[in-house]
């Protein structure tokens, strides 16, 4: 799964504004259009293994789910006017505005626990980062990037401990960004999801984010594959939760040496 978070600093989160206004009185909506466009469509389709959220001024979250959403059309209109119905209905406990699009009352530091708790890997996307290219990225990234302005301090601060990656030292726009990451991550899909084979398998899912986290530290990129709903069977009741952890053939060995040296013997078959 691949997930884009962007920071909207300016678009009013009552929704109360006019669709005929979006770069102005309704706060640069248009930015966020073209990055939810960018993240789902391609052409005559959606990435249904993509998921937008946009945070609204650091308390709204809307949610759009590539594999359910619905009524969303390429143009930046009527992308406004589920994002604005979205907004109307934001509450403390997520709703489903329309569907596929999900609101709630959130901030950032949830917003990134509540990513990382559905197993997404947080990497901020910014111009003074480490290069993209060189990069070993987790299986589940989840790109977290700012609207038309800079983050502001406060969240550079809650995002400082997060991977940095840059796509170069020009600043592009928000939805160039995201068009350029699918390029880069579906021509790596292509090269890592040919022949993945099984590197060790554990029964708990924190625990195999932790060893993909330890490989990631290797540059040893690793996919996860579960036998069932993490959240619903987190330990193993006779091979339930079973987490497969895959690698690429050529880093098998280290990784299952990397797994022998921090945790324990890497179960094979
Ligand atoms: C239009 S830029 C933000 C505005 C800009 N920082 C400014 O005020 O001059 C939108 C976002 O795209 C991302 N971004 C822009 N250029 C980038 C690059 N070269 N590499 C990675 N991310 C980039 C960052 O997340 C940035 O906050």
């Amino acid at each position: 799964m691949r997930r884009f978070l962007i920071l909207g600093h300016k678009v009013p989160v009552s929704g109360e504004f006019t669709l005929n206004d979006l770069p102005g009185s309704a706060g640069r909506l248009d930015v966020l259009c073209r990055a939810v466009g960018a993240s789902l469509f391609v052409s005559h389709g959606i990435r249904r293994d993509t998921e937008v959220v946009l945070l609204i001024q650091n308390s709204v979250e809307i949610r759009i789910a590539g594999d359910r959403v619905r009524h969303l059309n390429p143009d930046e209109r009527s992308t406004a006017a589920l994002l604005q119905q979205a907004l109307k209905q934001a509450a403390s406990e997520e709703v489903q505005a329309s569907p596929g699009i999900f609101v709630s009352r959130s901030s950032l530091e949830s917003t990134l626990d509540e990513l990382v708790a559905r197993g997404a890997w947080p990497v901020v996307l910014h111009e003074d980062g480490e290069s993209f290219d060189a990069a070993a990225l987790p299986a589940d990234p989840a790109f977290v990037l700012s609207d038309h302005v800079e983050f502001t301090e406060e969240e550079r601060t809650t995002l400082e401990e997060l991977p940095r990656l840059s796509l170069g030292p020009r600043t592009l726009h928000t939805s160039q960004c995201i068009t350029i990451t699918h390029y880069l991550l579906d021509g790596r899909a292509d090269e890592v999801e040919l022949d993945l084979v099984l590197c060790h398998k554990v029964w708990s899912e924190p625990k195999a984010q932790l060893i993909v986290g330890l490989l990631l530290d290797f540059e040893i990129p690793a996919n996860l594959v579960r036998q069932s709903p993490p959240s619903l069977y987190p330990v193993t009741v006779n091979g339930l939760g079973e987490v497969r952890i895959m690698v690429r053939p050529r880093d098998l060995e280290r990784a299952r040496a990397i797994i022998r040296d921090y945790f324990e013997e890497p179960v094979e078959g």
